[in-house]
């Protein structure tokens, strides 16, 4: 778990510096119909500053706006990255992930940063396997159900340039501005 030093508002950015003195900011979030939105993101082919910076950047952005999860293309950068924090199971990145095995189905209800003020009824696999890279280059392998299995698909959708609305079965409605989104 990282912990934090000090912040201050640099550049109309909000920045700070972890223990380690690497730069992290809260980044902005594209929004669709943004085409890096419709774009397949690229492998990571290694870890290195940009990228540690990267993953710094965006739990730090996943914090502030209390979001499950985010994916790279989601602020900027179309990078095989997602980050995904629920309450109780931490903070999960995964760099190149897959998912390997799906099992069962459920009608789950769920939105996106990245399409404010809409939700909609979609159906996902009940629980996953993902396998993919930690932040530190090793290899991992998630079992996951429920709420963290739905973030994890809705999250690798974002790498392959697909967001939930583009599911054909998907029912959207509208929300208030501002309501709880995934
Ligand atoms: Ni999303």
């Amino acid at each position: 778990m990282t912990r934090w030093g000090w912040c201050k508002v640099y550049n109309s950015a909000l920045v700070s510096y972890n223990f380690c003195g690497v730069i992290m900011a809260i980044l902005p979030i594209r929004v669709f119909p943004d085409p890096i939105l419709k774009q397949k993101s690229k492998r990571v082919r290694t870890i290195d500053g940009s990228v540690q910076r990267l993953i710094g950047s965006m739990i730090e952005t996943l914090h502030y706006i209390h979001a499950a999860g985010l994916a790279a293309p989601q602020v900027g950068f179309p990078l095989r990255i997602i980050v995904v924090g629920i309450p109780e199971k931490g903070d999960i990145v995964l760099i190149n992930p897959e998912v390997v095995r799906r099992k069962g189905e459920c009608l789950v209800d769920e939105g996106c940063l990245s399409v404010p003020d809409y939700r909609g009824e979609i159906m996902r696999a009940e629980a996953v396997t993902v396998k993919g890279r930690d932040q530190n280059w090793k290899e991992i392998r998630i079992k996951a159900d429920g709420l963290l299995a739905q973030a994890l698909q809705h999250e690798i959708d974002h790498l392959k340039g697909i967001l939930y609305i583009d599911h054909p079965e998907t029912k959207i409605y509208k929300i208030e501005p501002g309501e709880a989104e995934l």
